[in-house]
């Protein structure tokens, strides 16, 4: 008879998830918040014709990408990650955050393989001196990368809320089991269950 006892799954405490959760909803809405940033500075670079302000916009959003969008995307990744492994949400598990986690990682791979890149471009092209003929194809790209990152964050979002293929297409699945004795005994006279273990979205 093998006795050894199951290993205690780690999972965050009530408090402790409510925090880590809100952290996450802090940096995951945070890098929404400055992708639309680099969006409304993408949008005045394009259609001034102050050249000073047309280059000091793509100098400006270096400041968005190092202060707003890295960290951001970075800590929304890590605190999901944390959220999966220590809540019964688990890593790969629901479908709704497998296309986040591609998500994330598209927005961030985007960032830092197309964003970035083209930011440096057009602040070279926009300074006194620089090729300025280039400009109009490294806006129109720039922007079309910024405009996906942020569809691809409002995605994620939604998906947060509405979490589908969660917990409802789970229990559609399952075969609904005939009450038993010990169903009886597990739910009161009207039928209310008794208190359950924690499930994946008791927060
Ligand atoms: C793409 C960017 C992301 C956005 C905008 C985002 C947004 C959110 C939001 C708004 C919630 C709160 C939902 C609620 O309380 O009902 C949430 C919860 C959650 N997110 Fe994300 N998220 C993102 C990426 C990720 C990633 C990459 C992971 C996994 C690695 C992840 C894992 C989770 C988990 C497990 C929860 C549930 C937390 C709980 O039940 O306590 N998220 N997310």
């Amino acid at each position: 008879m093998n006795s050894s006892p199951t290993p205690r799954v780690r999972r965050f405490s009530r408090s402790v998830r409510r925090a880590v959760n809100s952290g996450h909803v802090v940096f995951a809405v945070g890098l929404l918040g400055a992708e639309w940033a680099m969006l409304l500075t993408s949008v005045v670079a394009r259609s001034t014709d102050d050249p000073t302000l047309r280059h000091s916009g793509y100098r400006l959003m270096q400041v968005f990408a190092l202060g707003g969008g890295i960290p951001f995307s970075v800590l929304s990744l890590i605190s999901g990650v944390l959220l999966c492994l220590y809540t019964p949400w688990g890593l790969w598990k629901h479908l709704w955050i497998k296309v986040k986690i591609v998500l994330l990682l598209a927005v961030i791979v985007t960032g830092v393989g197309v964003v970035s890149q083209f930011v440096h471009r057009l602040m070279s092209a926009s300074a006194p001196g620089g090729d300025a003929d280039a400009l109009p194809a490294l806006q129109t790209w720039h922007l079309a990368a910024v405009i996906f990152q942020i569809l691809a964050l409002i995605v994620a979002t939604a998906l947060s809320v509405f979490k589908p293929a969660g917990k409802g297409a789970r229990r559609s699945r399952t075969p609904v089991k005939p009450r038993t004795r010990d169903a009886e005994a597990s739910s009161d006279r009207t039928g209310t269950p008794r208190r359950q273990p924690e499930s994946a979205d008791s927060r």
